[in-house]
């Protein structure tokens, strides 16, 4: 029986071979009340949102391959129903900037995992918050609730995308790189609003996401009810006060908002990456083992794909990766810091629960400690005020306010939350070579609108969308009125009022094709009145108002059954009517959806030649609003990203090649741009910059866009401005900073006393790096002693060393990169002995010269 004992043994070899290379290409994902699961592993992983839609497609391997560099696993992206299936029921569309699957494989190239949130409601300061706009008009349809029309229509999206993903095998369940799918999408409040329907639509959503078979799992965030065996996830500036609403599930957050959206007229919103990487620890500690930041790369909302309404062209999110896919410091540099401590404790992390020891009224230890011997200790100081010097193990620590320390070892603080290393860049938009246009313009001219061309007609005020179907932006109301010979204000009475009532988002009034007036909304109070006197003169006038939608809004209660435009009423006041107040809101209103340049097809490349044009300096002396300009240029050199600079214009739109960079609109920002200070709860208004400044002042233009010469630039102004003020600018780096404390002698001598003189000292260092293609041209400031101030204003305190500038200027002068050693003795003599040294930087980086000789 010897031989076949050996035979089975060599068959059961070879069955657990098989199993394992089964094991291997089917691969699954599950998880425990620790974490996800892949194969069997419980992973701590980190995300990063970037939205496919909000940058070009040359642009996903760059930003998906930095996302990796800083120490990301997961890539997180919505999926965006209402570009797919535009404009009806079944007419698909996943071409460009929406090839879903293509940006899929690359995530699954770059070894990077996914998580798919279909939604197929998304938020995200997305037009309608990603539903499209023929949904609204499905007979008898209620979004988000339990209602058969939508529920219909919901399942159908989501079967085609997950088809889709299936066909292309891109689920980790088949060696894909989708390991997390969500369906829904912060539903918690609206459920609870709508009592028994919430519960029953949470309920058939789930069922009718498992029931696709993925093989991973499914999350729901912001959803508390999430039925099993879907994750509840958490949303939010924190989330370590957060738990999964059953014990066996692992503690996710879905959004760790790195940042937040700026609206038209509002400061742009910035989270100090101290607060950003204290949350993320803060979570991690209490039992958190994935965190995705939304945004990673915020990009742009090209088209008319920006939500809100009112949110801004710029979906920059001040997060790690700038609007442009630049790396923006410190922000990326500290956050990847923080992963690689973070993953050196991830065995102890996801193998046992921590020990929890009080150090103090606001100070904790969490010590993860597996019998295996793994240690890693995470100190924390909640404290918003003050630095505590605590003791933990027999060892002395300094936790800054508002902070985390991590020791991977239980013993080494390879890491703190509050100090940051790495460098600040200050970015620039420079001059290109293509920095002046020729402009040529076409009159829009609204004393041409012609009745009996218009499609509609009613004797009522009608809904805008419900008349345009998001078809154009703009849609036309035009009325006439008789106005009598004997009106007392034709002859010295008080001028008429004109009041027009609108539910948003902005109107222009028109009188007789003169310009009256302009209203607008914010995002709080799309609500507008425009009121103003109104020249009439006897016999017909024609009242043409030109409604605007900027961006349906993407979140409230019903937000489906919002309107826009103008409902009225619309009416005369004043004594100088005989008459006496007069109500046209239900007389006959005549609708044009679009603009005379819009049916053109102006702003395409093979529009533009219908085109009146003439020389744009007589059209802008005129001051006309509602104009279009035109330009061709030839595409800048270089690979820098680029940008227009649009400061000298008013309102409008852009194209490039016929396609939509988005909407401009030169809205100063009103704010509180007061001190903002890193520690304490963080809220969008804590920190607001670029008060007094436009909103948004530059909007990018895709290298991918450009060809190398006659590229056609289309703008539509409906203010007034001047469009020889328009600019290409380049975006890049001007200066970097850095800061570093030396070290203090008691720290030096416990260190060479501990490890001994074998053990080398490593003083501290600055690092500073320029861009690709950039050296060091210029020290704007160093200082060696006690300087103040953050990067872009430091100042020298009262301890300076005058070697300072000299010491940079030989280490770093004509470089790309350069460390300089902080110890007294790099500066000669100590400038204030006694007093903590700190040295400060700014350099400034520019083009490497060329060597003409070569
Ligand atoms: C849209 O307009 C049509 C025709 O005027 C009207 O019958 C319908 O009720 C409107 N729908 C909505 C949702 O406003
Ligand atoms: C601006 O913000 C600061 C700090 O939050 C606050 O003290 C100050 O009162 C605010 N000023 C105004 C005008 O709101």
């Amino acid at each position: 029986m010897e031989t076949s004992s050996v035979s089975n043994k060599a068959v059961f070899a070879f069955y657990l071979a098989l199993c394992l290379v089964i094991h291997l290409v089917h691969s699954t994902v599950t998880y425990d009340r620790k974490a996800i699961l892949i194969n069997g592993q419980r992973r701590i992983l980190f995300s990063g949102s970037i939205h496919y839609p909000r940058s070009t497609p040359d642009m996903w391997e760059d930003l998906i391959q930095k996302a990796k560099q800083g120490g990301i696993d997961v890539i997180e992206t919505y999926v965006f129903w209402n570009v797919h299936e535009p404009s009806s029921p079944g007419n698909y569309n996943f071409e460009g900037r929406y090839d879903l699957v293509r940006f899929m494989k690359i995530i699954q190239k770059a070894g990077l995992y996914a998580h798919l949130r279909i939604g197929p409601y998304v938020c995200a300061e997305w037009n309608f918050g990603g539903f499209p706009v023929w949904l609204k008009y499905v007979p008898g349809i209620s979004f988000r609730t339990d209602n058969e029309p939508f529920k219909r229509a919901m399942q159908g999206f989501t079967e085609k995308i997950v088809g889709m993903m299936k066909s292309e095998g891109l689920f980790e369940s088949q060696g894909g790189p989708i390991i997390l799918s969500q369906i829904e999408n912060e539903y918690g409040a609206q459920s609870k609003l709508l009592g028994e329907a919430g519960r029953n639509y949470v309920n058939w959503a789930a069922k009718m996401a498992i029931e696709m078979g993925t093989g991973v799992p499914w999350v729901m965030c912001k959803e508390e009810d999430a039925p099993d065996p879907l994750i509840n996830t958490c949303n939010g500036f924190y989330c370590d006060k957060f738990t999964p609403n059953r014990p066996y599930k692992p503690t996710i957050w879905t959004e760790a908002w790195s940042g937040w959206f700026t609206e038209f007229g509002g400061p742009i919103h910035q989270r100090p990456v101290q607060d950003l990487a204290f949350a993320v620890a803060r979570f991690i500690i209490r039992g958190g083992s994935f965190v995705n930041y939304y945004m990673y790369h915020g990009g742009t909302n090209f088209g008319r794909t920006a939500g809100g309404p009112f949110v801004t062209t710029s979906y920059d999110y001040d997060a790690p990766l700038d609007e442009y896919g630049l790396i923006r410091q410190p922000k990326y540099g500290h956050l990847k810091e923080l992963h690689k401590a973070i993953k050196m404790c991830e065995r102890a992390l996801v193998s046992t629960d921590p020990i929890v020891t009080s150090l103090g009224a606001s100070q904790q230890a969490h010590v993860y400690s597996t019998e295996s011997g793994d240690c890693a200790a995470f100190l924390s100081n909640y404290d918003s005020k003050s630095s505590v010097r605590i003791m933990f193990n027999n060892m002395h620590y300094t936790l800054p306010p508002w902070s985390v320390s991590i020791l991977p070892d239980c013993r080494n603080v390879v890491f703190n939350t509050a100090k940051v290393g790495v460098q600040t860049s200050q970015m620039q938009m420079l001059p290109t070579s293509t920095h002046m246009f020729s402009w040529e313009s076409f009159d829009e001219d609204p004393s041409s609108l012609d009745d009996s061309g218009s499609t509609i007609t009613a004797l009522a005020l009608l809904d805008q969308l419900n008349v345009t179907r998001e078809s154009s932006h703009y849609l036309w109301y035009m009325t006439s009125i008789d106005i009598g010979s004997s009106e007392s204000f034709l002859h010295g009475g008080e001028l008429p009022t004109l009041i027009v009532r609108s539910t948003g988002h902005a109107v222009h009034v028109f009188i007789n094709g003169q310009l009256s007036g302009f209203e607008y909304g914010t995002r709080e109070y799309r609500r507008i009145t425009y009121t103003g006197k109104v020249n009439l003169r006897a016999g017909i006038n024609k009242i043409a108002l030109l409604s605007v939608a900027i961006g349906l809004p993407n979140v409230g209660e019903h937000y489906e059954s919002w309107s826009t435009g103008i409902l009225g009423p619309v009416s005369l006041h004043g004594h100088g009517l005989d008459k006496g107040n007069w109500d046209l809101s239900w007389q006959k209103w005549t609708y044009q959806v679009g603009l005379k340049g819009e049916a053109m097809n102006l702003a395409s490349p093979n529009g533009f030649s219908a085109g009146q044009w003439m020389q744009s300096a007589i059209v802008v002396q005129r001051n006309q609003p509602l104009t279009w300009h035109k330009t061709f240029f030839d595409a800048p050199e270089g690979d820098e990203p680029l940008a227009l600079d649009m400061a000298g214009m008013g309102k409008g739109q852009i194209w490039i090649n016929g396609q939509s960079i988005g909407r401009y609109w030169t809205k100063y920002a009103n704010g509180n741009c007061s001190f903002c200070n890193y520690a304490g709860s963080f809220k969008p208004p804590k920190c607001q910059f670029g008060c007094g400044e436009p909103t948004q002042r530059w909007y990018h233009v895709p290298r991918s866009w450009l060809k190398p010469s006659q590229n056609l630039l289309v703008i539509f102004e409906e203010l007034g401005g001047d469009p020889s003020r328009i600019s290409l600018v380049k975006r890049s780096v001007s200066s970097v900073c850095a800061d570093m404390s030396e070290v203090h002698p008691n720290i030096k001598n416990w260190h060479i006393e501990s490890f001994g003189k074998s053990e080398e000292f490593h003083p501290p260092k600055v690092h500073l790096h320029c861009n690709p293609g950039q050296t060091i041209s210029n020290i704007k400031f160093a200082s060696f002693g006690t300087p103040l101030g953050t990067c872009g204003n430091y100042e020298q305190g009262s301890c300076h060393s005058p070697s300072s500038y000299a010491i940079l200027e030989k280490k770093c002068i004509g470089k790309p990169r350069c460390t300089v050693t902080v110890t007294n003795s790099n500066f000669g003599q100590d400038p204030c002995p006694k007093v903590m040294k700190r040295l400060s930087v700014e350099a400034v980086c520019s083009p490497t010269a060329t060597n003409w000789r070569g």
